[in-house]
């Protein structure tokens, strides 16, 4: 998340409520992180050690090309990663034992990369993640069959990510028009129709009784 115009004060306020939130869902050892600019990270460090987790890493998305930003333009994206509890994480890499080589620098293109995942993502979303670069960090940490939870699903990046690695996504967004993009990026990717719960409805039967609706 952006700061946006919130005080520094109101910054970390919403940081240490929506990590304590999320955190009722993570098990012992489970792994948390959240992608953050560098002005961001100090209030989410902060929120994070308040709640009690310890810190694993530091990632850095090295974009491969620069964004917007004063003085320097911004060229990465920072994703601290954390861990709940005393139980081990998960470690699907232990230093390329399991034929898995990954340091804690991610290099993909971000939106300012033309023909990008994350420029295409752009008419969908202002800070859309590349979906391939979701995976990799879903296969480190993770197994198939285990439950990924993205509580700002944005364009639903996290969604395809997990569906493409056989993991199990919760998501939450809180507004209708990216959860419109979210559910069209997942029915293009699976080729399913995506069904509303409570009704039985498919996504297409809902937005055609819906737009009849006075
Ligand atoms: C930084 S974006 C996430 C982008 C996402 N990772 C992607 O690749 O598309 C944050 C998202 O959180 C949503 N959001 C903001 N406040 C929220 C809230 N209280 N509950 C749920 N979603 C919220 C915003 O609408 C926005 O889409």
């Amino acid at each position: 998340m952006a700061s946006g115009e919130m005080s520094e004060e109101q910054f970390f306020q919403f940081n240490n409520d929506w990590i304590r939130e999320a955190l009722l869902y993570l098990g012992d050892g489970g792994v948390f992180g959240t992608f953050i600019d560098w002005r961001g990270l100090q209030s989410v460090t902060a929120a994070a050690a308040e709640a009690g987790l310890s810190q694993l890493n530091l990632i850095v998305w090295s974009k491969t090309n620069a964004g917007m930003g004063s003085l320097y333009r911004s060229q990465h994206e920072l994703l601290p990663l954390f861990k709940k509890g005393e139980a081990a994480y998960k470690n699907n890499i232990s230093l390329g034992q399991k034929g898995r080589w990954r340091s804690n620098v991610w290099t993909y293109p971000g939106a300012s990369s033309a023909g990008s995942d994350a420029q295409k993502g752009l008419k969908h979303h202002p800070t859309v993640k590349p979906v391939a670069m979701l995976e990799e960090a879903i296969k480190d940490l993770t197994d198939r069959g285990d439950i990924v939870l993205d509580p700002f699903l944005g364009s639903g990046s996290t969604l395809l990510a997990a569906e493409r690695t056989g993991r199990i996504c919760r998501g939450v967004e809180i507004d209708p028009l990216y959860i419109e993009v979210i559910i069209k990026r997942y029915e293009q990717l699976t080729g399913k129709a995506a069904v509303l719960e409570k009704t039985g409805e498919t996504f297409a039967e809902v937005s055609k009784r819906r737009a009849a609706q006075p």
